[in-house]
């Protein structure tokens, strides 16, 4: 049996690899900041719930000491993310990002996704066949961002992209520091989210095929990489 914890998975991608996950066998933890809406959603797919804000270092240890105490962790999907949009919606431009607008995507994107996998480690080494999928974003592309052809190229802000770029940094690392895990980021596509005030193309379905996917890679499959759901993305 797998068990799989999946941050930010009340709503949108992460409620959708959920789904998908059980679906496929696995135990999964909805991990979701907020206990109301963690409990809602476990109850709607069958799933467990663990809170767990991933800014928040109590919340983090407590959620490992829970999963500990069921039996462990195969499986880390690093999924909760902001995009720090205004208020209107807009994407902070560059003359207007400060580092007071850059921090909230630091302390989400990037601390959360290393405390939760420094928490979480010793857990995922006492697994037989441990994964961790870090869920980046095609933004986090420096190939793509320079590259005047991709769509990524016309993205306005600083502070998403330099979060998930971070966050790719953390799985190479990750990945080279320990052989045995499968640590991997992934792209799911612009999709029709909150997140994005719902303006994405993709439906969740397409945007979590790749977190699956990569959530269910297999021992001798590939780590330290960066995937969407076409294959390989340049860093
Ligand atoms: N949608 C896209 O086009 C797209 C593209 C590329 C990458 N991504 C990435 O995909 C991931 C999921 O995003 P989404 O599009 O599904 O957005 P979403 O619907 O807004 O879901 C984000 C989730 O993260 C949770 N979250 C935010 N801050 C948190 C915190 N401090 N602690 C714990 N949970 C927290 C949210 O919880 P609350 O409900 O409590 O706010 C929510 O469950 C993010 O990492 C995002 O960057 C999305």
């Amino acid at each position: 049996m797998t068990t799989t914890l999946i941050t930010g998975a009340n709503k949108g991608l992460g409620r959708e690899t959920a789904r998908r996950l059980l679906a496929a066998g696995h135990t999964v933890y909805i991990g979701s900041r907020d206990p109301e809406r963690g409990r809602a959603t476990a109850a709607e797919l069958g799933a467990r719930h663990v809170v767990i804000d991933v800014t928040d270092e109590e919340s983090v240890a407590a959620a490992a000491r829970t999963i500990e105490a069921d039996g462990g962790l195969d499986v880390l999907v690093n999924n909760a993310g902001i995009e720090g949009r205004t208020e209107g919606n807009g994407i902070v431009a560059p003359a207007d990002e400060t580092v007071d607008t850059l921090r909230p995507l630091f302390e989400t994107n990037v601390f959360g996704t290393l405390r939760v996998t420094h928490a979480f480690l010793p857990l995922l080494h006492r697994s037989a066949a441990p994964v961790i999928v870090n869920v980046s974003s095609g933004l986090a592309s420096m190939a793509l961002v320079t590259d005047p052809a991709a769509p990524a190229h016309g993205y306005p802000g600083i502070a998403y992209p330099a979060s998930k770029t971070a966050v790719n940094m953390l799985t190479v690392q990750y990945a080279k520091a320990f052989p045995r895990l499968r640590v991997n980021s992934v792209e799911p596509g612009f999709t029709r989210t909150d997140l994005n005030g719902n303006q994405g193309t993709q439906t969740v379905e397409e945007g979590a095929e790749i977190i699956v996917r990569m959530a269910q890679v297999a021992p001798d499959g590939p780590t330290g990489g960066f995937f969407d759901a076409a294959g390989p993305v340049g860093w």
